[in-house]
């Protein structure tokens, strides 16, 4: 099967599809709200979603790895949260003042996420990680903010630098280099590179901001993380973990609990959201209350927390209602997304293995996915990615699609609480099904 014969059972199965997306060219550019979901010819549209699996137009059911970008670790609508909603909308959507489920939900963040001493919330991850680094700058009275090479922090005009290659070109046209002069990247895994940067900018360096699972599917060394802890401390450098995709997933403390490594602030959202629009900025008071405006005046409080939405009712009872779950639920919840992540990790691994394709299965716990590469490698860092066949990866990935198995080609795949073990052996046939098609081809 090349990759025309793919495309073209793709179209067959998705007329429907086809027609929204030429009409969606017309009036929004390139036809989608987030660029990552765009996938060649047109991606699916999608009308209905429940647990594991989604519909598109056309009637086709997927079984779904995407997840909403990852965030529906109790899978799509889960009664739990739906139930909650439809009985807060009866209070109101949105009321744009204080109130008590707001404050509900910061508490359980403080009570789950290590270093949350304080928490305050946005709309989306981006807004999360841009008010962060603000935060460590205003702390340390330091401009400069280091990064890791492949690191997206989403698209907040600071860090939307040295995400994807070509490293050397600008990520976006529109920023100016100034504005991100002050940004440094330096390769993931590479406790030497953090080191040589501290020691080359000594005294200038505000924080490190680093996803602790690069590209939420790679994870870090425990050592790592560790040593940024200590040399961070040693440099009074803020430590920044963007647990944008690892918070609540990894463990319910995230990967602060996972790798038992404290940092001092932590950037959240996905499925803090519970499925609704959310960012937070969670931290250690003395620097969280640099965003304090009953302490500090014009001049000398760090601006953050703006948004008309940020703690509306609905995302805060979708947020509370899955956190409460995941607590009452944890070894259940965790237990079994882990195990079936490692089954699917474990049982693709080999499958690629014995048709003899070179490949990298990258992952941990619930999160996966797996590349075509030029050699057999362990992705450890970005740099590590040109041994990509993004081509042949890609058409993998499409090929499962006919298979009625949804991952976003070449994007983190995530294994929720509602997928069951007949969906990953189904996952691993389909697998084995690709591997034999696409080499005959
Ligand atoms: C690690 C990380 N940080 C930040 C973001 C941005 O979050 P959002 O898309 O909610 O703005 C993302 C989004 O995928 C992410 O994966």
């Amino acid at each position: 099967m090349n990759l025309g014969d793919v495309t073209s059972r793709y179209m067959e199965r998705t007329p429907g599809s086809r027609l929204l997306y030429e009409r969606a060219v017309k009036v929004i550019p390139g036809g989608v709200s987030h660029n990552i979901r765009f996938f060649d010819p047109y991606p699916f549209y999608t009308v209905k979603a429940k647990g594991a699996y989604i519909w598109d137009v056309d009637g086709n059911r997927y079984c779904d790895y995407w997840m909403g970008h990852t965030g529906l670790i109790l899978g799509h609508s889960p009664d739990v949260v739906v139930d909650a909603l439809m009985k807060q909308i009866e209070y109101g959507t949105h009321f744009g003042t204080a109130n008590k489920l707001e404050l509900e939900l910061a508490e359980k963040v403080i009570e789950i996420v290590p270093c949350a001493e304080m928490v305050r919330f946005c709309n989306s991850g981006t807004e999360a990680t841009m008010y962060a680094v603000r935060l460590a700058r205003a702390y340390t009275g330091r401009k400069r903010i280091v990064k890791i090479t492949g690191g997206w922090h989403g698209g907040n005009t600071l860090l939307n630098k040295c995400v994807s290659l070509p490293l050397d070109k600008p990520e976006s046209t529109g920023i100016a280099p100034e504005e991100q002069m002050y940004v440094d990247a330096i390769p993931f895994n590479d406790l030497e590179a953090f080191r040589r940067i501290l020691s080359d900018k000594r005294g200038e360096i505000a924080c490190i901001i680093m996803e602790p699972m690069l590209k939420g599917c790679i994870p870090a060394d425990r050592e790592y993380l560790k040593g940024l802890r200590e040399e961070s401390s040693r440099n009074d450098v803020v430590l920044i973990f963007d647990e944008v995709i690892t918070g609540f997933r990894l463990s319910l403390g995230g990967a602060e609990e996972y790798y038992n490594v404290e940092a001092d602030m932590v950037t959240m959202g996905k499925i803090l959201g519970g499925g609704l629009p959310i960012g937070a900025v969670a931290g250690v008071s003395d620097i969280m209350e640099r965003a304090n405006p009953r302490k500090y005046g014009k001049g000398e409080l760090c601006w953050i927390g703006g948004g008309t939405f940020s703690a509306n009712p609905l995302t805060m009872t979708a947020g509370l209602a899955t956190i409460r779950f995941l607590e009452e639920n944890k070894e259940r919840v965790y237990g079994k997304i882990g195990r079936l992540g490692d089954e699917a990790r474990k049982q693709i691994d080999k499958l690629f293995r014995d048709h003899g394709i070179k490949h990298s299965v990258v992952g941990l716990g619930s999160l996966l996915n797996m590349f075509i590469t030029s050699e057999d490698i362990e992705i450890r860092r970005y740099e590590d990615f040109k041994h990509i066949d993004h081509a042949s990866t890609s058409r993998f990935y499409k090929a499962l699609m006919l298979k009625s198995i949804f991952f976003l080609p070449e994007h983190t795949g995530a294994i929720s609480y509602a997928h069951s073990d007949g969906d990953i052996k189904y996952l691993i046939e389909s697998t084995e099904e690709v591997l034999v098609e696409l080499k005959q081809s």
